[in-house]
């Protein structure tokens, strides 16, 4: 089976006719169906499958056990997202093994896809919320208590999918049975554009987290509320937004995003009582990320005085710069004659096992770059490159 032809199984779950693109997040109904669907694909292929206590899934081939060579990503999207972000690296590595039996291949250690839970944190908010929560990243009792915008808990939300939230967390035998872990992706910018190839390895991740700046001021009437009489948290949330741009503009490949600003309680006739104004910022490390992140919040927090609200910020998630091992990379590179290095402004899960294990990523071409949107795209022939590229990765290390 080709990988555009596993991705057109799946393409009409989860549109979102309102937003465009597809809109499926972390344990919903969509995203079931999609984790069902997965299971029949690796069961049609007899590997064998698993759910973590964290909602991960395995489909492994051969016997579970040490020194795994491990692949796969997400079937989760961000709102109104893409088709290839996550899938393109679930169904190539489905495609994957299906060229290596067609070779006559048989592993000498283990090999697994495995599907991560909730990455993009477009329910629950904190992204790679699967990854974290099994290689101990974020513990068990802070992701129980997170909510989506229904009020609906994750503890809730992974206990109506049939798991235990009293075992959620990390998890020592899963991770160190993977000896290797290899993530295949859309890349998320033009530079296999740039540089011609179809395929490339990952280079390195910017820092990156997000950040809630709860504005607090005092909900009133629109019509009747004199100006010179208004606490309106919106007023700050606006020039925190600008501030965003200010403060990254000011730092060397620092990128500062609001892609989602809460008002609460949301009606045009109301003043809000409060606004959650969701920062994502990123930069090539640590010190500059925090510089920004600190500049933005004395930006808002001198706006959010002149208005009269108040300002608590809240870091939601984090994750240092990822420097992929370097060893692994080059050895990637060279079983795929020479692809180029490359490094990306996105996270993955990939990124938050790098901290444990001996990682690495595989990009495809995106004519656009753009991702995060309907419009994200790869040829055909590019996706099928990428599944020549894992399974000739994959035979290298597992063979
Ligand atoms: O937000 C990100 O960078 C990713 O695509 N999850
Ligand atoms: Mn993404
Ligand atoms: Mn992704």
């Amino acid at each position: 089976m080709t990988a555009t032809g596993l991705l057109a199984d799946i393409e009409t779950v989860g549109r979102d006719p309102r937003r465009g693109g597809y809109s499926r997040h972390g344990f919903d109904r969509v995203e079931l169906e999609l984790r069902e669907w997965f299971v029949a694909e690796a069961q049609r292929r007899d590997l064998a499958v698993r759910c973590d206590r964290n909602g991960n899934l395995w489909a492994w081939w051969g016997e579970p056990g040490a020194d795994a060579v491990v692949t796969g990503s997400h079937l989760d999207s961000v709102p109104g997202g893409g088709a290839f972000d996550g899938p393109l690296g679930v169904v190539t590595a489905l495609a994957a093994v299906d060229s290596l039996r067609d070779s006559g291949f048989t592993p000498t250690k283990p090999l697994a896809i495995v599907v991560f839970a909730e990455e993009e944190g477009g329910r629950f908010g904190v992204p790679c919320l699967g990854s974290r929560l099994l290689s101990g990243a974020i513990d068990a009792d802070t992701a129980r208590r997170l909510h989506d915008p229904d009020g609906v808990t994750f503890a809730e939300a992974v206990a109506e999918a049939g798991l235990d939230p009293t075992r959620l967390g990390r998890d020592d035998d899963a991770l160190s049975s993977i000896g290797r872990f290899v993530e295949l992706h859309v890349e998320q910018g033009r530079g296999l554009v740039d540089l011609g190839a179809p395929v490339g390895v990952a280079s390195s991740i910017l820092a990156h987290g997000r950040w809630r700046f709860r504005f607090a001021g005092e909900g009133n009437h629109a019509g009747a509320t004199l100006l010179g009489d208004r606490r309106d948290p919106m007023v700050p949330a606006a020039e925190a937004v600008l501030a965003a741009r200010i403060a990254a503009s000011e730092v060397d490949d620092a990128r500062a995003t609001v892609g989602r600003l809460v008002p609460n309680p949301g009606g045009t006739n109301v003043i809000a009582s409060t606004v959650d104004v969701w920062l994502d910022a990123r930069a090539g490390d640590d010190a500059r990320t925090r510089g920004v992140v600190d500049r933005i919040t004395a930006m808002a927090t001198d706006a959010a005085t002149r208005e009269g609200c108040e300002l608590t910020v809240t870091e939601e998630s984090y994750g240092d710069t990822v420097h992929f091992d370097a060893r692994l990379r080059d050895e990637l590179a060279g079983a795929l004659g020479g692809v180029p290095a490359l490094p990306t402004g996105a996270g993955h899960d990939a990124g938050i096992l790098a901290a444990h294990v001996p990682t690495a990523m595989l990009f495809v071409r995106n004519p656009t770059g753009v991702s995060h949107a309907p419009a994200e795209f790869a040829e055909a022939a590019d996706c099928e490159a990428g599944v020549a590229a894992l399974a000739t990765v994959l035979g290298h290390l597992a063979g």
